[in-house]
């Protein structure tokens, strides 16, 4: 998401309320409340995702604030003990119901190289925002689209996501070309809908729904797999 939720100027409060940890079954996918508790480990044949941790605060400074990876999204934490405020708040979030946070890391090494976002946008989760920032070093290598198949497959089979949503400013090639290689669809354009240094950018809407994903048939266990 260009738009990443958490703001650090709002961060005061020590906790949110805790959410129910029942939640309505979006039809024909059953949905697991346990990720509220502790994110499952994802993993496929090169990439790991799982829970942030505290520790994770010193890598993910020095990925992502650089100008290129920080450039199309709203500014990260300027700070590692930022990032480490950050890291509490997925916490919080996640426990809450309303949003999870992936660290992504490479399988046989535990550090925190990107991470993927999922925020409700509606009550019970039917329509959600995914987000992503993986550092510079890893575009192009594939870490991007098991990770995202990964994460996708976790909103649809685990959370109950039925509309899937992702927004990615015009020029950001990357972002727009990795969201159209994953076989998200473009819905329009948001004119005018990000501030960003300034100035307001127009964002692509891409979508995918849970019914396009089961048809596209990405998910395969045999290169992947979910570890709780
Ligand atoms: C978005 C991001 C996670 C994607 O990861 P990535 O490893 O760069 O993505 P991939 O290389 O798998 O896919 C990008 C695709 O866009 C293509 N692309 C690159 N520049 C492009 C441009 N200007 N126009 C169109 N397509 C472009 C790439 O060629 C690639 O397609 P290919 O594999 O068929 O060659 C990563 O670039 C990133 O962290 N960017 C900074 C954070 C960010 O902008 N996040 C918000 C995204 S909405």
């Amino acid at each position: 998401m260009e738009k990443m939720p958490y703001r650090s100027e709002l961060d005061v409060t020590p906790a949110l309320a805790v959410a129910p940890h029942v939640q309505q079954a979006t039809i024909g996918y059953p949905v697991s409340s346990d990720w509220r508790q502790q994110l499952p480990v994802l993993a496929g044949a090169q990439v790991v995702l799982r829970e942030l941790r505290a520790a994770d605060a010193p890598s993910l400074f020095t990925l992502l604030t650089t100008e290129e990876v920080s450039r199309f999204i709203s500014p990260p934490p300027t700070t590692v003990e930022g990032f480490e405020r950050f890291i509490a708040w997925t916490h919080r979030q996640r426990t809450a119901g309303s949003y999870a946070c992936f660290a992504i890391t490479l399988k046989g090494d535990d550090t925190a190289i990107g991470i993927f976002q999922l925020r409700e946008l509606e009550a019970g989760f039917g329509t959600a925002e995914w987000g992503f920032a993986i550092g510079s070093a890893f575009w192009g290598t594939g870490v991007f689209q098991e990770g995202a198949e990964l994460v996708v497959n976790f909103a649809f089979d685990m959370v109950g996501v039925h509309r899937l949503e992702a927004r990615a400013a015009v020029r950001n090639g990357r972002g727009n070309g990795a969201l159209r290689k994953l076989g998200a669809v473009q819905e329009g354009v948001l004119r005018k809908s990000f501030l960003k240094n300034g100035e307001y950018l127009d964002q692509v809407l891409w979508t995918i729904l849970d019914e396009d994903w089961a048809a596209k048939a990405v998910w395969s266990p045999k290169e992947a797999n979910t570890i709780h």
